[in-house]
């Protein structure tokens, strides 16, 4: 049975202290990633690329977004179905496609940095609505995620349905709104 999975860790745990409280080490990765982020993003000079290969990177970021969304939302209708092997391959490829864009984001803001919203009136404030509850709730969504899988890879599934009911919708709304990201700019800038 696949589902049995062994109670492992794929993070590590030197103390007594980590295993007693995950959420505040992955808060601290989640705050140091989104750091980095905004270092590349805001502060970085941008590199040069050669070709134009970079160009078409927002696209493949946003299918990955999509693909992430359409697996949680697959994951989610499988445990409400009762089916847990599935939910658990659909969250897993959902953080596979999260992984990709993460890496493919970084990438992409090595050589470009922070793309200006040229739109006025109440797309602007439309616009910037999303962006910010998307940078905000991205920043949430990280540690939610690593604690929520972490709950799962110990088979502790009360903390993990508890923590789930946050992480689900949460992770859900990021992805949708780096699509909506993506289509504003392209349709504006
Ligand atoms: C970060 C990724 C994951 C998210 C967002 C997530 C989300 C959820 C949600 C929302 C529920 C509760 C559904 C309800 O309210 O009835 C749930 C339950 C459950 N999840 Fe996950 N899940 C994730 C990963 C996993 C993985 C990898 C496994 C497999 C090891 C797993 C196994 C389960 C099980 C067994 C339940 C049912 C718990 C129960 O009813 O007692 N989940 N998950």
């Amino acid at each position: 049975m696949i589902f049995a999975w062994p109670a492992v860790s794929f993070m590590p745990m030197p103390t007594q202290a980590i295993t007693r409280n995950p959420l505040s080490w992955f808060f601290l990765l989640g705050l140091l990633v989104s750091g980095f982020l905004i270092w590349l993003i805001y502060y970085k000079p941008a590199a040069t690329a050669e070709g134009d290969w970079v160009t078409y990177l927002p696209a493949a970021n946003s299918c990955f977004n999509a693909l992430c969304a359409c697996c949680l939302t697959a994951g989610f209708v499988n445990i409400k179905r009762g089916n847990r092997e599935r939910h658990m391959r659909c969250m897993l490829a959902a953080l596979g496609f999260s992984v990709l864009f993460l890496v493919s984001y970084i990438v992409y803001h090595h050589f470009h940095g922070d793309t200006a919203f040229p739109g006025q009136g109440p797309i602007r404030l439309l616009y910037f609505f999303i962006l910010i509850s998307h940078i905000v709730l991205s920043i949430v969504a990280l540690p939610l995620v690593f604690t929520t899988l972490y709950y799962a890879a110990r088979g502790q599934f009360g903390p993990h349905k508890k923590i789930a009911r946050f992480t689900f919708p949460i992770w859900l709304y990021v992805s949708v709104t780096g699509v909506l990201v993506f289509f504003f700019l392209r349709a504006y800038a």
